[in-house]
């Protein structure tokens, strides 16, 4: 038994996507359809693994980091996917194993399947197999033409099939795998008679055929893995599909979600037991979510790392957050990157926090903005209290000690610091350093003209 290779056939514009990205990088559960390939592959532990790239070849390349460099593979022109594979198998030289080879926009196929068919054409010694699946409505893809005795003996596309092909069932998943001696000698012998005029890959099937070749199929039976994406609609399809079993895995795992339909997380999320999920929910990138939290509802996460017992109430955005054990946020609340908010911690409605860390304990429940703070333990920030940190050309900090009152309407003029135990009066504005334990107000004294609304009443009467 001879080694394992791969070909992934990414090389196409995916003009029916009409987008200006190239459509294997389009994102499924937050990740481009070419690493969900990639990953499905992994598992077989492949000898060589070669991408065959064409259309927005450096976004590719940018988009999948952990590549390595030598797998990728260019067609430069698209010649058609029987051409794309030969570039690969060129690349692959004189490798004499089997060949799996996968369309790149197929994304959804399992490693599983992908074992599965390896055993069936080693076991039964197989020059060639194709993966082919039964469809109540195939149009759109190439369908599988069998002889009288029920062996393969072609694929054809639809544009060329018949009226009589074309009510063939049985479809071309685009999923092949082949000996590599054989691979090359159909690839060699394939021309472009059809009416796209493009090298056709599923024609290796004819070619075998033809010549007595052991050819035969495993079949998928799950759409989910054999649909290709071609379209926004069929992306749309897969999403969804995804979409159901990711929920239903963190379900079994002992997540809540009051309703899975609008609950979106993505493929790098991991999520606690006990932790409830409520409607309207995206957790996306590699957002961690601990245990027994509660998400009440419309609440979009990107790269959010919730410990255990957070409550994010109705209607949080964050960013590239930390927050600890017992933190409270929301309703209502945008967290931006670089927000670290620690143990107990609580932040209310209609409060933006960015770039800043919040001390254990700490409140700032109304109405503010705290942008690059250091702010300590068990203070409490009043409503309505901003940090001016942004003189136009540069942003500066604002340090706030332990225990500080900052009284409601205050702005803190960065940089400036607030010593431990400080209080500020309501309405101040603070320029100048505060010390520790001290009061500072910066508001006018309040007057009082005693008896002055009976005489202005009376002026304006008389006027
Ligand atoms: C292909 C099959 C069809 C099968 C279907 C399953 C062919 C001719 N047809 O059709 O039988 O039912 O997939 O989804 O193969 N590509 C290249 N270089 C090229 C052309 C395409 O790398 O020159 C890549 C594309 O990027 C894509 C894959 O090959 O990832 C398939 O190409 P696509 O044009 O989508 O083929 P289909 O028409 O879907
Ligand atoms: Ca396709």
């Amino acid at each position: 038994m001879g080694g394992l290779g791969v070909i992934i056939l990414a090389a196409g514009q995916g003009k029916r996507m009409r987008s200006a990205t190239p459509k294997v990088l389009h994102l499924l559960g937050g990740k481009p359809l070419l690493s969900h390939v990639l990953d499905a592959c992994a598992g077989l532990d492949p000898d060589r693994v070669l991408v065959v790239v064409g259309h927005g070849v450096d976004r590719i390349r940018e988009a999948c980091p952990g590549v390595d460099p030598a797998c990728w593979v260019m067609q430069r022109e698209q010649l058609g996917t029987g051409h794309a594979a030969r570039c690969a198998a060129d690349a692959l030289g004189d490798f004499s194993g089997d060949v799996l080879i996968l369309n790149g926009d197929v994304p959804l196929v399992a490693g599983r399947t992908l074992s599965r068919m390896l055993a069936a054409h080693r076991s039964a010694g197989r020059d060639l197999t194709l993966a082919v699946a039964a469809l109540a409505d195939p149009s759109g893809y190439g369908r599988v033409l069998r002889g009288p005795g029920g062996d393969i003996v072609g694929v054809v596309e639809e544009r060329d099939a018949s009226d009589a092909e074309r009510a063939v069932r049985e479809i071309n998943v685009g999923l092949y795998l082949a000996s590599a001696g054989f691979l090359r000698a159909a690839l060699a012998a394939l021309d472009n008679r059809n009416d796209q005029g493009e090298y056709y890959l599923p024609d290796i099937a004819a070619y075998g055929a033809g010549r007595e070749a052991r050819i035969g199929s495993v079949t998928i039976d799950d759409p989910r893995e054999f649909r290709g994406v071609n379209g926004r609609e069929e992306l749309a399809w897969m999403e969804k599909a995804l979409q159901k079993d990711v929920n239903r895995k963190w379900m079994e795992r002992g997540v809540t979600l009051k309703d899975p339909d609008s609950t979106y997380i993505d493929a790098g999320v991991t999520i606690g037991e006990d932790t409830v999920i409520g409607p309207n929910s995206h957790l996306l990138g590699k957002t961690v979510v601990g245990a027994r939290c509660r998400i009440d509802g419309s609440a979009y996460l990107t790269n959010a790392r919730l410990a255990d017992g957070v409550h994010l109430r109705f209607s949080v955005v964050m960013d590239d957050c930390d927050l600890e054990d017992g933190v409270s946020v929301g309703p209502f609340a945008h967290l931006r990157p670089g927000t670290v908010l620690e143990r107990d911690v609580h932040i209310g409605n209609f409060v933006e926090v960015k770039n800043s860390s919040v001390g254990e304990g700490t409140k700032a429940s109304h109405l503010s903005y705290i942008g690059d703070t250091d702010l300590g333990r068990e203070s409490n920030i009043g409503a309505g209290t901003i940090t001016c940190n942004y003189d136009g050309f540069a942003k500066h900090r604002t340090t706030i000690g332990d225990r500080v009152q900052v009284g409601s309407d205050t702005q803190l003029v960065a940089p400036v610091a607030v010593g431990d135990d400080a209080y500020i009066g309501a309405g101040s504005t603070i320029t100048k350093d505060v010390p520790a334990g001290a009061l500072a107000l910066s508001r006018a004294p309040q007057r009082h003209v005693d008896g002055w609304v009976d005489g202005y009443r009376a002026r304006k009467r008389k006027a």
